[in-house]
């Protein structure tokens, strides 16, 4: 009979973390990103980039949607030390919320102090352009879990004060990141405005009732992923900038059906302001992460 206990989660996400050390030698990023549907062309500027596939990390979860790759990237982006991950995985999938937000455990463990999460999102507001990149001031989280619920394992904190049972969310995306993106945006020309994104579970997107709904609670973009990963960052102690890239008009705000090809296709047309902005991004956030040390 096999008595062997299951390896712990937190021993998995080390196993995950030390194989990529393997990979990566002497290479110390500070910043993780995370690049969502229709959005990986953004790390095509990476130099010296070692690509390694999910399906090579133990325990990793592997990405089953189109539009996803599923690798990482590590490089040089901006002239910064980056890791950067093409595709997520999403609960919609059939992944476990622990599933979901393995890779955030990983960076954590991995020694970033910051991430930058994209995603495609709907608007709920009738003030946002299709194509338009919308910084993350808050978030609702309508997708009826959360990814910390279970024993709490303070050994994932990057930081002291961090890995708490109960930690705080006052503040979940970084003002300072956000104040940094918002200076690269205005020199290089585009608008870059606020909103509140309201995570669902999908795979469904909504109804306009719904939509009516999520409207009246304040929230302004409508997405399926982002707020899990966020929350498991803020309690490991990582500063977290959310972009949303408005992809479509929310259900019932537009005259056409919604599917995924349009998300898509939108995704694809804000490839390069996107890629500009996070290519200031890297080099911006890693200077401030080490002048705050
Ligand atoms: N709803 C939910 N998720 C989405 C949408 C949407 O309209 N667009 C892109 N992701």
């Amino acid at each position: 009979m096999d008595t062997a206990k299951p390896m712990s989660y937190f021993d998995q996400v080390q196993e995950a973390a030390s194989y990529l050390r393997s990979k990566l030698g002497t290479f110390r990023p500070r910043v993780g990103m995370i690049l969502g549907s229709g959005l990986g062309d953004a790390a095509e500027g990476i130099a010296d980039p070692v690509l390694i596939p999910y399906s090579e990390i133990p325990h990793f979860p592997q990405s089953t949607v189109e539009g996803h790759t599923g690798r990482i990237i590590a490089g040089s982006m901006g002239g910064a030390p980056v890791l950067v991950m093409q595709g997520r995985v999403h609960f919609y999938e059939g992944y476990t919320p622990q599933q979901v937000t393995f890779p955030l455990r990983v960076l954590g463990a991995m020694g970033l102090g910051a991430v930058v999460l994209t995603n495609a999102a709907g608007a709920i507001s009738p003030d946002y352009r299709l194509g338009e990149l919308v910084l993350l001031t808050d978030h609702i989280n309508m997708m009826g879990w959360n990814p910390a619920v279970g024993p709490n394992e303070p050994r994932f904190a990057v930081r002291p004060r961090a890995g708490l049972r109960f930690f705080d969310m006052s503040e979940p995306y970084s003002p300072w990141i956000r104040g940094l993106a918002k200076d690269i945006a205005n020199t290089e020309g585009f608008d870059l405005s606020e909103g509140v994104y309201v995570a669902v579970s999908g795979p469904s997107f909504e109804t306009p009732a719904e939509i009516r709904a999520f409207r009246t609670l304040g929230a302004t973009l409508v997405g399926m992923s982002t707020v899990p990963e966020t929350i498991v960052a803020r309690h490991m102690g990582m500063e977290v900038l959310a972009i949303s890239c408005v992809t479509n008009q929310a259900a019932g705000l537009s005259s056409t059906p919604l599917s995924h090809e349009e998300v898509f296709k939108t995704g694809q047309l804000v490839r390069s302001r996107l890629r500009r902005l996070l290519e200031q991004l890297a080099p911006g956030i890693t200077a401030l992460l080490e002048a705050n040390l």
